[in-house]
């Protein structure tokens, strides 16, 4: 059985290099997904791969319609492994090392998705009628903003008549300490594209005249955060809503301080808004960040020259109550308004996706009528983390986005219980990404325990 050596399936399923980025990886595509269709039958689910304009969607079930139903999420892309050269050793040959499986997708999200499936394996064997109705989504395309889910979501929404949704694809600070995340930031993705003269032009024979696209570039950026760190485009905060007492509170429940945060960023020094200070800011506070800036000469040397056109790569991370449209209208605006008129700017919204907040039943402020499931859920796994890691997981909102959560929310009307199995010494998105062997074997007990409960069979 695949599941009496989940380290092994873990690490096969590494070894398909599923980069979602890039169609030279189409075959590890398809192999990834042809192992988690094995992996799902194997666990006796009803697999169905569902077509989208780029990676399909894998669409599981087990269960009878009367028992309680729960989606579990997960995604089989990873990101690019570049640069290959500051990997220890080869991003899609995972191999153990300390306590430790290094590979590419890993801890993102390859290995939550197998603590999960091996918890439910076991669970599976002992109680093969386990009365819980699971519908896994498993796609493919999360890595590139997931393009091709909200479609399919509203496709197959009468499929998805559940009470709740398990997520494994956030963080917690150490394998010490889970944490249940309550929040994930949105996102907005822009590019900017500045364009001056009809061609590239000689420095020297033009020089004088010619406004540069790439001075025009660096004055919008210039213009997009104030001296004091916040982001500078009007309007920007008026809808971002405070945290609750009882997550500034939980915060201070955090393992990390100013410093140690700091020392592990490796920069010289924070620069958050003033409404925030640094450990509040990636949680609770909206940005505006730089991700690629180019234009003009990149080579060796100098060149003597006038680029004809400039860019930028813009995300901004949203928090509660802030909308992905209105936050692009407004950057946009900034953008196109600042540009001077001597060059002409095209700004294009690429991606992006609302932010995502859930109050865990029985906190300050939740609903109360929530799904009986939800309910269950979230006390199931305070007790079960509890008893597999000795201490009681923290509630915190997190920093990333997966926008397909805020998706599932507003689509179908369903909360997520996110719980956080990577942590940063995990290198997600970076070189020598791992997943942690102890958090592994720890969550999956929890994890057992879990389901069982949610099928009210303990
Ligand atoms: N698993 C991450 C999101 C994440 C990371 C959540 C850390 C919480 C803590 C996910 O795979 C990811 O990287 N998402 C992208 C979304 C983007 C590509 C639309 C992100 O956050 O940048
Ligand atoms: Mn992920």
């Amino acid at each position: 059985m695949s599941f009496d050596d989940p380290i092994a399936a873990l690490a096969t399923y590494a070894s398909h290099p599923s980069v979602s980025a890039d169609p030279s990886y189409a075959e590890g595509m398809v192999a990834a997904r042809e192992h988690v269709t094995r992996l799902l039958g194997d666990l006796g689910f009803a697999v169905e791969v569902i077509e989208t304009p780029m990676h399909p969607i894998l669409l599981a079930t087990r269960g009878d319609p009367t028992w309680p139903h729960l989606i579990i999420y997960g995604h089989y892309d990873v990101q690019p492994a570049d640069p290959f050269d500051l990997w220890t050793t080869p991003p899609f040959e995972p191999v153990v090392r300390g306590g430790r499986l290094y590979g590419r997708g890993v801890a993102d999200n390859k290995g939550p998705q197998i603590v999960h499936m091996t918890a439910l394996a076991r669970v599976l064997a002992k109680n093969p009628e386990l009365p819980l109705r699971i519908t896994y989504l498993i796609e493919g395309e999360e890595e590139v903003g997931s393009p091709s889910f909200k479609g399919f979501l509203e496709q197959y929404k009468d499929r998805l008549d559940a009470e709740m949704v398990l997520v494994s694809d956030t963080g917690s600070p150490n394998p010490e300490q889970i944490v249940i995340t309550t929040g994930l930031r949105g996102l907005v993705a822009l590019e900017a594209r500045f364009k001056g003269p009809r061609m590239d032009l000689h420095s020297g024979v033009h020089g004088g005249p010619v406004f540069n696209p790439l001075r025009a570039v660096s004055e919008v950026c210039a213009s997009l955060h104030d001296d004091q760190g916040n982001v500078n485009v009007p309007g920007f905060y008026d809808d971002v809503s405070e945290p609750a007492d009882w997550e500034r509170k939980e915060l201070l429940k955090m393992p990390q301080t100013e410093e140690d945060y700091l020392d592990f960023i490796g920069s010289p020094a924070f620069k958050s808004s003033p409404r925030y200070n640094a450990l509040e800011s990636v949680r609770f506070g909206p940005t505006l960040e730089f991700n690629g800036i180019g234009g003009g000469y990149q080579g060796k040397g100098s060149k003597t020259v006038i680029p004809s056109e400039s860019f930028v790569k813009i995300t901004c991370r949203l928090v509660p109550n802030q909308s992905e449209e209105k936050i692009a209208a407004l950057v946009k605006a900034a953008i196109s308004d600042r540009c001077p008129e001597e060059v002409t700017v095209d700004v294009e919204v690429t991606g992006g996706g609302d932010p995502y907040v859930v109050i865990p039943p029985g906190k300050p402020g939740s609903r109360g009528d929530e799904p009986e499931l939800l309910k269950r859920a979230f006390d199931a796994t305070e007790r079960a983390i509890e008893e597999s890691f000795g201490v009681s997981p923290i509630y915190m909102r997190e920093g990333g986005s997966i926008p397909i959560i805020g998706d599932l929310k507003q689509v179908a009307g369903l909360d997520s219980l996110l719980v956080g199995l990577f942590t940063p010494a995990d290198n997600l998105h970076a070189p020598d990404e791992s997943f942690h062997l102890g958090i592994m074997e720890k969550a999956t007990t929890a994890f057992e325990a879990i389901f069982k409960k949610l099928s009210g069979s303990s």
